[in-house]
């Protein structure tokens, strides 16, 4: 297999990258790497590439030669599973539907040797009509990026580009035409296992966050071999489960439907994204996979999307279980008529969908419009001109053996990583700390760093903590390992040989978390404290007074309020990716100073959740510590969060001064600006992510206490000083009213700037008059 034959490359990157650094590198990634022939080639075929109106031309020449079954065909899509493992009668079935022009597209194939022979196979159909190959490269196909949720506390879009672009550039070279993301669903509740697919719980990071990534799949547009069709997904709201339980019921109000959960929807479709997958809940009563209001109305309708829909996988025949259609070929005509235009496994469109025609219940129209839908991403990615296109085999082995693709991987890990805390300056670990001993079930974990979604990588390349730390150590310190406990279980057995280890330390390294199996999919947890004994083993580590430094891995905000109290340091790791030990080791030295900020709210408890940093003021607020009776508050735990969105510490401090606006009042259409000054106050060079947070203080509909409206990271020199700018208009001053239009109200509102949600440096008041 080609995945075998590659090596790890090269990882020797010491230096911190700087943000025009990251840039660089994106830079060179983007320019096209492949030889001179092969870029010939590439120009030829953008030349070839058909102008939009050309391609329009050849979609309905095509549809106009095409019968019934052939149009439903292309609304066809399986996954390869069985395609491509031992022979089975499903494999012949499937073979054949491929060979009789009764399937538009894969799942699940992947590699240039796989994709080639079945690309094949279609090219046997009456009118060659090529498949396209999509997959779920969510971060990363080959190397591995930090889980999604964790490249979003980095708040640097550029990184976050550059690890899509990686992953589009290794995907593309291995066949595969489309991915699976990004996830831009909101996700506030950490229960949800798949919250660490997303951006976290905010908008508008999240909204900044899925156009980066869809600008890092496909780059400017389609048709480049280094660039793959990505797919904004789930349409609408999955992630308001209730209670966090994947796949469930949610029900929402109109306004926080449109106010928090679209908008990263209508970002990707500005981004230019190529596709959308509905998804498994319902809203409000209704599948989302079967709502024209979702899917016709505001996305086809409202926001003019051009591109196609694909079911989830199964989610139109689920609305028989859901009790919303009757039959699996009703499912097939409500999802149909909705506005889902393209089958993922659920094998009803191809078996209903032509009798539904023929019985009048469904308008061929609507057929032609879903099969015209992806006909058109075929023309544009350039499959008519060249269906192997994507199916080099010299470029399959070069891209995947590029060292960039560490180098980027590395870079972006260590930007992903939060410090939550970090007294009397205990990291970074200093040379003078001679013996360090490494503990924690996550420890020498390399599958783990992975995280999940991660099904097409190579897992032995990952690059463990401890060895991360034993490499950057060297021989200048001892480094020691007891593992201490497992993730889960309630064994102490290994708790006595931690401690003895501990007791002859400079320093203890900590490593502790959930597996990588324990959140994703299917992965919702009613209890999200790190499980198993690890707590009490850190407490049995912090009685013998050695410092001791926690790093926690996660797909999503853990609950460990002992560490968070007694621990000496805690670094947030998330799950990092095929780096992660190298990053590690990075920030735990010092080689980068940290700089992710959280971007989902970490509670203290289960009972608090949902806990978004979004909470709204009530009748009855909390207004001095302890006075809770009869306010708004738990009798048995605080209201604050443990870690609120947006903090994250550095090793070096910053201050925030000199807050000016340029105007205290604001007619209706003018904008104002916002100014601060942002000093390094420390010894080390270090980036800050300045938040610029509003509130309208009172309005037709009840505002949040802090909403976040922009963002600027900088890095700044010790002793520099940056001003940073933010323009105040309609865009941060606007919200729904009850009628569910966008508009700003008069009045007064509160702008404050500062280092998290919690952490607001400088306010200032601005009028909008009427
Ligand atoms: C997930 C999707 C995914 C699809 C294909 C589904 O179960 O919800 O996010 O893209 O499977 O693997």
């Amino acid at each position: 297999m080609i995945f075998r034959s590659w090596k790890l490359a090269p990882t020797s990157v010491k230096s911190t990258l700087s943000a025009a650094q990251t840039l660089l590198l994106l830079g060179a990634l983007l320019a096209p790497a492949a030889p001179a022939a092969a870029q010939r080639k590439a120009a030829k075929s953008a030349v070839k590439a058909a102008p939009a109106a050309n391609v329009e031309q050849r979609v309905a020449a095509l549809l106009a030669q095409m019968t019934l079954e052939e149009k439903i065909g292309q609304l066809t899509q399986y996954s390869g599973r069985e395609v491509t493992g031992p022979v089975n009668p499903r494999q012949t079935d499937l073979l054949n539907q491929i060979r009789s022009g009764q399937v538009g597209s894969m799942l699940n194939v992947k590699g240039v040797a796989d994709t080639r022979a079945i690309q094949a196979e279609a090219l046997k159909a009456r009118l060659k009509i090529p498949l396209l190959f999509g997959l779920d490269v969510i971060h990363g196909y080959q190397t591995v990026f930090p889980v999604p949720l964790g490249e979003a506390a980095s708040w640097d879009l550029d990184a976050i580009r550059l690890s899509a672009h990686v992953a589009a550039r290794e995907a593309a070279a291995s066949g595969v035409h489309w991915t699976f993301a990004p996830m831009v669903d909101v996700g506030r509740d950490p229960r949800w296992g798949r919250v660490m697919e997303g951006a976290g719980e905010d908008t508008y990071l999240g909204s900044q966050i899925a156009r980066a990534r869809v600008l890092g799949f496909q780059g400017e547009r389609l048709g480049g071999t280094d660039a793959i069709m990505a797919c904004a997904k789930h349409f609408a709201a999955y992630g308001a489960a209730i209670a966090g339980r994947d796949y469930n019921a949610v029900d929402l109000s109109p306004q926080q439907l449109w106010e928090v959960y679209l908008p990263p929807f209508k970002a990707s479709v500005d981004a230019g994204v190529a596709t959308f997958m509905n998804s498994f809940n319902t809203l409000n009563g209704q599948p989302a996979t079967g709502s024209s209001y979702l899917q016709r109305d505001i996305l086809k309708g409202q926001w003019k999307y051009p591109g196609f829909v694909v079911s989830d996988w199964g989610s139109i025949r689920e609305m028989v279980p859901w009790g919303y259609a009757p039959t699996p070929a009703d499912a097939a005509q409500k999802a149909l008529v909705a506005g889902n235009d393209m089958d993922m496994e659920n094998d009803v469109y191809r078996t209903t969908l032509a009798q539904l025609v023929k019985d009048g219940k469904v308008d061929v129209a609507l057929v032609d419009d879903a099969a015209g839908r992806i006909l058109r991403k075929k023309f544009e990615l350039g499959l008519f001109d060249d269906p192997y296109k994507f199916s080099d085999l010299k470029r399959e082995k070069q891209v995947l053996a590029d060292p960039q693709h560490r180098t980027a991987a590395r870079e972006v890990a260590r930007k992903s990583m939060v410090l939550l805390k970090n007294e009397r300056n205990t990291l970074p670990l200093s040379a003078q700390q001679r013996r360090i001993v490494v503990i924690g079930p996550l420890a020498k974990s390399k599958r783990d760093l992975a995280g999940s979604w991660t099904v097409y990588a190579d897992t032995t390349q990952i690059v463990s903590m401890y060895d991360g730390l034993q490499q950057r150590a060297g021989k200048s310190a001892e480094l020691r390992y007891a593992k201490g406990c497992d993730i889960t279980g309630s064994s102490r057995a290994g708790f006595a040989q931690a401690v003895e280890a501990a007791k002859n330390a400079d320093v203890v390294v900590l490593a502790v978390g959930e597996s990588w199996d324990m959140s994703g999919e299917a992965k919702s947890r009613v209890d999200i404290h790190l499980p198993g004994m690890q707590e009490e083993l850190f407490q049995a580590l912090k009685a013998t007074g050695k410092p001791v430094v926690a790093v926690v891995f996660g797909g999503r905000p853990l609950i460990f309020n002992q560490i968070a109290e007694q621990a000496d340091a805690i670094l947030y790791a998330w799950f990092p990716g095929s780096e992660g030990g190298h990053a590690l080791a990075d920030v735990l030295y010092g080689d980068y100073n940290p700089a992710g900020k959280l971007p989902s709210t970490f509670p203290r408890s289960v009972g608090q959740l949902p806990l978004p940093y979004t909470q709204y003021n009530t009748g009855r607020p909390v207004t001095k510590p302890g006075d809770i009776r009869y306010k708004s508050a738990y009798i048995d735990e605080l209201n604050t969060p443990r870690y609120a969105f947006g903090h994250g510490l550095s090793y070096t401090t910053f201050r925030y001064d000199n807050l000016q606006l340029s105007q205290p009042k604001l007619g209706t259409g003018q904008t104002a600006q916002l100014q601060c000054t942002v000093t390094n106050t420390g010894q080390r060079a270090g980036e800050e992510v300045v938040q610029l947070y509003v509130r309208d203080l009172v309005a037709s509909v009840v505002r949040p206490l802090r909403e976040l409206k922009g963002f600027q990271k900088i890095n700044l020199k010790p002793g520099e000083s940056r001003t940073v700018t933010f323009t105040i208009g309609p865009d941060q001053l606007a919200f729904y009213n009850a009628q569910l239009q966008w508009a700003a109200e008069p009045g007064e509102f509160e702008l404050m700037i500062g280092s998290a949600s919690d952490d607001i440096r400088q306010q200032t008041k601005l009028e909008l008059l009427p």
